[in-house]
């Protein structure tokens, strides 16, 4: 089996199959990070571009790990440094990249559907590493490998999505993945920052941190993103954290082993306690670690890789 398309644009376009391959895959390639030569040859003689016209340490990084430690070439376009400061259009850009034949780019932008424009003039395959408020499909794919990896069956679990939901982008993608496997998904926040229409897509929606928590497999906290607020959504960040950051007292609410998640960055102290971001449930890290064995499989699928069991 391989995927349809040579994009990654978003987890709305993949089925069920299609996500089961990338976690299957990845779990063959998490191994590789853990050698000493931490290389296979399998995309040899390829290029990966990331292009981010956001900020990110987690996602860019590990895509020119997973890139490097797959034997490709990368080169990293930061806006900042680049005629993206002239004025440079990113049609422009992206063109005058592609005139260098890349074989990937890997988009970052402020603007909803930025990757799927890109996908329409460029030859390269196209991941989308975060599109505005839209689609962060590689963070839900390793959210969910994490999940499976500590929990099994993402069919039995009940998942609690906990913060701005309005402006997250990862909680649109965790939701259309985990509902595409099954799993019991809660989302909760502030009631202006829970967007109209989110039940539609087969959530159970509360203002009650409380009522999501219970009985929950896996309590995910989202960061408040301020830099996507044009007005004020609560009254102060010390109130959202009374109300909704995430305490042990809280926490008792879930199963006795429930997981924490948090895609990061982490705003310690405002959506979640110190102690509890770094206490023995927290799997946050180890979200961070399999970024790059998702991140591998999503490159070596995309450029048409076989199935598990034949990526080293
Ligand atoms: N989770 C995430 O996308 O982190 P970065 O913004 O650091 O890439």
């Amino acid at each position: 089996m391989q995927l349809k398309s040579r994009h990654l644009l978003g987890i709305e376009h993949l089925d069920k199959a299609e996500i089961e391959l990338i976690l299957d895959t990845a779990a063959s390639f998490k191994e590789v990070s853990t050698r000493e030569i931490k290389k296979v040859p399998t995309l040899r003689g390829k290029t990966v571009v990331t292009l981010f016209y956001e900020v990110s340490t987690r996602t860019r990084t590990s895509f020119e790990l997973a890139a490097k430690r797959l034997s490709a070439d990368t080169v990293s376009i930061s806006t900042s440094t680049s005629s993206v400061q002239k004025g440079e259009t990113l049609v422009d850009t992206v063109r005058n990249l592609e005139a260098m034949k890349p074989d990937y780019f890997v988009v970052r932008h402020s603007c909803s559907g930025a990757a799927l424009m890109i996908s329409r003039i460029s030859q390269a395959s196209i991941v989308n590493a975060g599109d505005g408020s839209h689609e962060h499909p590689t963070q839900a794919l390793l959210d969910a490998f994490t999940m499976r990896e500590r929990k099994g069956d993402i069919s039995k679990l009940r998942v609690a999505i906990i913060g701005d939901i309005r402006h997250s982008r990862v909680v649109r993608s965790n939701i259309l993945l985990l509902r595409k496997l099954g799993a019991d998904v809660h989302i909760a926040g502030p009631a202006t920052l829970l967007p109209p229409g989110m039940d539609r897509l087969g959530v159970t929606v509360t203002s009650d941190i409380g009522v999501a928590i219970r009985n929950a497999d896996v309590v995910m906290m989202l960061r408040i993103q301020q830099e996507r607020m044009d007005k004020s959504f609560f009254p102060s960040l010390r109130e959202f954290a009374m109300y909704y950051g995430l305490t042990r007292e809280r926490m008792r609410l879930a199963k006795s082993d429930a997981i924490i998640m948090h895609p990061g960055p982490i705003n310690r102290g405002v959506e979640i306690d110190h102690e509890l971001a770094d206490c023995d449930r927290s799997v946050i890290l180890d979200q961070t670690e399999n970024g790059v064995a998702v991140r591998m499989a999503v490159l070596y699928l995309l450029a048409g890789g076989n199935p598990a069991g034949e990526a080293s």
